[in-house]
């Protein structure tokens, strides 16, 4: 339903709300107004892409349910206490906050006092009852375009230390299991455009797809981009490759930028399927992503080539964490192996994830285009797939330490305390 600009009431802000991008959104309200003002704002076309849930019970609400629940990308949480009620509950939601997450708080109160005191404790935005839908769309919009506002999408590009190791299905299965575990929005760009396989691994066969946002990078805007993706979950969608081979695939260093940028502007975790290949954009691909995945088996050549990766990358992202080291297909009858603490060693990496080779359930999910955990969901190998989508979206670690986006402040009060 779209209405007329010219009905709605005139705010101080009238700026044209913006559209919102892939976020998941979790509210807990304490009156139904501003329960209905959130419904109303996610029923409008500029939160279609968006997934909201409201629900009731306010602060303690959203501090109990986080206790046992990842946080989705934004957290709104309605409060008619007063400010030290506020604040006081605050301390505990940002002990279950994962990193990443933005919280709008809506209150009862037009305290100027609270609000400095809201925002130095790393909450995005305070605003004060009552709203309506506009507003909604206007705070929430505001978050995500406001120019000194992060990107969105973190990106996570995976590579195989040699063709054929398993790189890309590693990345589809973590992509899958990101969306799964955690119900945020997920895309993966499969950029190899020649032989790339998540068309045939998710069972879809798109028309459109990375090539056509590569061979238009003046068009590419969100609208663009949504209209080049495939579903292939409720959270997940496919940038495919054309895996067609009527023309040859040259580029530029710089000619999956556009793409990638709009992709990390419009969805909260980008997965990067490389080919193996050592090309100037490919290489260009590694040192941008936020996060690197290197997939080998336990092999010489494997060995090799993923220390030789280890090492370029090391040298061009000084101030990034190192990259991840995955070994896939590991224990292949009959085929000796390098001992995977060595290999590592040689890397100067630890392990993030080691998959058996398993010719019967990869083979299975391959033919029926299904991932690991929708064949089994129960299977060893989909609880490792599970386990390094935390690692690699940066939840594990901080789930174990119960680090927050609050941090910092916890840790100045508890040394107060201490001292
Ligand atoms: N752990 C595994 N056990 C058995 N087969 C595997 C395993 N991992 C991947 N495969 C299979 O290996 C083949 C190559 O995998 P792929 O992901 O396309 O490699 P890459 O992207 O590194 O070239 C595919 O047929 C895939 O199903
Ligand atoms: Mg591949």
């Amino acid at each position: 339903m779209t209405r007329n600009v010219n009905e709605r009431p005139i705010h101080a802000d009238a700026t044209e709300p913006k559209s919102i991008p892939r976020i998941a959104i979790q509210a807990f309200c304490e009156t139904p107004e501003v329960a209905a003002a959130l419904e109303a704002a996610s029923q409008d076309r500029r939160m279609s892409r968006t997934h909201v849930k409201v629900l009731m019970g306010g602060l303690p609400a959203a501090v109990e349910f986080y206790g046992s629940a990842p946080t989705p990308n934004l957290v709104v949480v309605e409060s008619k206490g007063r400010s030290d009620e506020i604040l006081g509950h605050l301390d505990g939601l940002a002990e279950v906050c994962d990193p990443g997450t933005k919280v709008l708080v809506i209150g009862h109160v037009n305290d100027v006092l609270l609000y400095r005191e809201l925002i130095r404790r790393g909450v995005s935005e305070y605003v004060v009852a009552p709203l309506d839908l506009f507003d909604v769309l206007r705070t929430i919009g505001d978050l995500y375009h406001s120019p000194d506002s992060a990107v969105l999408g973190r990106s996570i590009a995976f590579i195989g230390a040699k063709g054929g190791c398993g790189s890309s299905t590693v990345a589809h299965n973590v992509a899958w299991s990101i969306a799964k575990t955690f119900d945020n929005d997920v895309l993966i760009a499969d950029l190899d455009l020649a032989w790339g396989t998540a068309g045939l691994d998710f069972n879809q066969d798109p028309t459109q797809g990375a090539l056509d946002a590569l061979l238009s990078p003046e068009r590419i805007d969100e609208v663009f981009l949504d209209r080049l993706l495939t579903k292939c979950s409720d959270h997940l969608s496919l940038l495919a490759a054309p895996a067609l081979l009527d023309r040859i695939y040259d580029f530029d260093e710089l000619s999956f930028d556009p793409t990638i940028e709009v992709a990390r502007g419009n969805v909260p975790v980008v997965v990067i399927d490389l080919p193996h290949q050592w090309t100037g954009w490919v290489r260009r691909q590694l040192r941008e992503a936020d996060e690197v995945v290197i997939v080998a088996s336990p092999d010489l050549a494997n060995l090799r080539n993923a220390k030789n990766l280890a090492d370029v990358l090391r040298a061009a992202r000084p101030n990034d964490a190192p990259p991840r080291l995955v070994f896939d297909q590991v224990g292949m009858p009959k085929r000796p192996e390098i001992k995977l603490e060595e290999f590592a060693k040689a890397l100067d990496l630890p392990i993030a994830a080691s998959i058996p080779f398993d010719a019967k359930l990869f083979g299975d999910a391959a033919n029926k285009g299904l991932m690991i955990g929708e064949l089994d969901a129960k299977h060893p190998v989909a609880e490792a797939f599970r386990a390094l989508s935390g690692v690699v979206t940066g939840r594990t670690e901080i789930r174990r330490a119960k680090k927050s986006p609050f941090a910092p402040l916890l840790e100045k009060l508890r040394a107060r305390k201490a001292s």
